[in-house]
């Protein structure tokens, strides 16, 4: 019998190309949970899954819940039997987390707290995976990539809210015996993303001919950076862990037993070389403003990195996010209602 996997947050960003993945990768049934907020779209969920054949529609199904309300049996029953978790549902803007920290302490605390309890009663639920951040590793200075099990240092509501959660997820699986693992992504982008995000608003500031404005240091001479990764990337080492045998892996040096990954994509890149890259993608010149954003904006890290060794030497690859980023600046041009959502 085919699997079935519960995947919250579905009709966010990342989670829609995760259903697209197991559409096309698997034979599994998902079952999609979100509250729909204004980060939460069906129309991404829509226009991926419509381009299947009817059959392959019908192995997806929406439930519309908040998870900041428990999963009570009425939900459960109407989900039905669940072999898989992805836990993706999450208040996802640092900027709103500045400014609504206690919104982010219940959507990603103790949302996740009620997604927990109700996997912990499940009866043959083979892994939860829970989608956490770099951020919570706060920013990383030149030279250090942090590993999955280093210390955690928050610089924002958002990410310790996603630490908070991550700890629960730790608590349940050595409380209770539930089946977890944890992964740490980094800077993904795709196509309909949220237009609030770096790189699809540069795409428009780009196109409409607007400056675009670049987080720096201090002295304004140096752009922040990260490791950007796209979506379907981040959908096959989501598979590629499930597939994977974790329950034959032993806890660290330190007996936490809890498996983290971090999911990193190939090239880091600096947010000017970003701009000017979708710039040229575009045949257009480049205006931009470097801005010490930090010093503006507390809570906003000038450089985020990950070590992505341990899935590398596990045989998880990504591809380069600059072959990605052409085909998605093309995309999203010819798509351009997602930019005025
Ligand atoms: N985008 C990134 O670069 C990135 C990087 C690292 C980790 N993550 C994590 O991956 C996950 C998905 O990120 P995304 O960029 O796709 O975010 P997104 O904002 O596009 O999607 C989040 C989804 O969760 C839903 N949601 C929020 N609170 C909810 C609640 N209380 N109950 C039910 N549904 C709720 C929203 O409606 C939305 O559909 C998040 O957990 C995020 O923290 C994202």
């Amino acid at each position: 019998m085919s699997k079935k996997i519960l995947i919250t947050g579905g009709a966010g960003f990342i989670a829609h190309h995760v259903v697209d993945k197991i559409l096309s990768t698997t034979d599994w049934e998902v079952v999609t949970l979100d509250r729909l907020d204004f980060s939460g779209n069906l129309n991404r969920l829509k226009e991926v899954v419509s381009a299947y054949p009817e059959k392959e529609q019908k192995r997806v199904r929406v439930i519309h819940h908040d998870l900041k309300a428990e999963i009570n049996p009425e939900i459960a029953a109407t989900i039905g039997k669940i072999d898989l978790i992805s836990h993706l549902a999450a208040g996802s803007h640092v900027d709103r987390s500045i400014t609504y920290p206690l919104e982010f302490v219940m959507d990603n605390v103790v949302g996740t707290a009620h997604i927990l309890d109700y996997a912990r009663k499940l009866d043959s639920l083979e892994r939860f995976a829970y989608f956490s951040t770099d951020e919570v590793f706060g920013p990383a200075p030149k030279g250090i990539n942090y590993k999955e099990n280093d210390r955690y240092n928050s610089t924002n509501p958002y990410s310790a809210s996603k630490a908070g959660a991550e700890e629960l997820v730790v608590a349940y699986e050595n409380t209770y015996g539930l089946p977890s693992f944890i992964t740490h992504t980094m800077n993904v982008f795709g196509e309909r993303q949220n237009p609030e995000k770096y790189i699809p608003m540069v795409i428009k500031k780009v196109r409409d001919g607007e400056r675009v404005t670049v987080h720096a240091n201090a002295k304004k001479t140096v752009a922040g950076s990260r490791h950007y990764i796209h979506a379907e990337d981040v959908a096959n080492a989501l598979l590629f862990l499930y597939n994977y045998n974790i329950s034959s892996m032993q806890p660290d040096d330190t007996g936490a037993k809890c498996q983290k990954f971090n999911i990193v994509g190939k090239d880091e890149i600096d947010n000017l070389e970003l701009a000017q890259f979708i710039a040229q993608s575009q045949k257009k010149d480049l205006r931009y403003e470097m801005v010490d954003f930090h010093s503006q904006r507390p809570g906003h890290d000038l450089r985020y990195a990950l070590d992505g060794e341990k899935m590398k030497n596990m045989g998880w690859t990504p591809q380069s996010a600059f072959k990605r980023l052409e085909k998605v600046v093309d995309w999203t041009l010819k798509n351009n209602r997602w930019l005025s959502i």
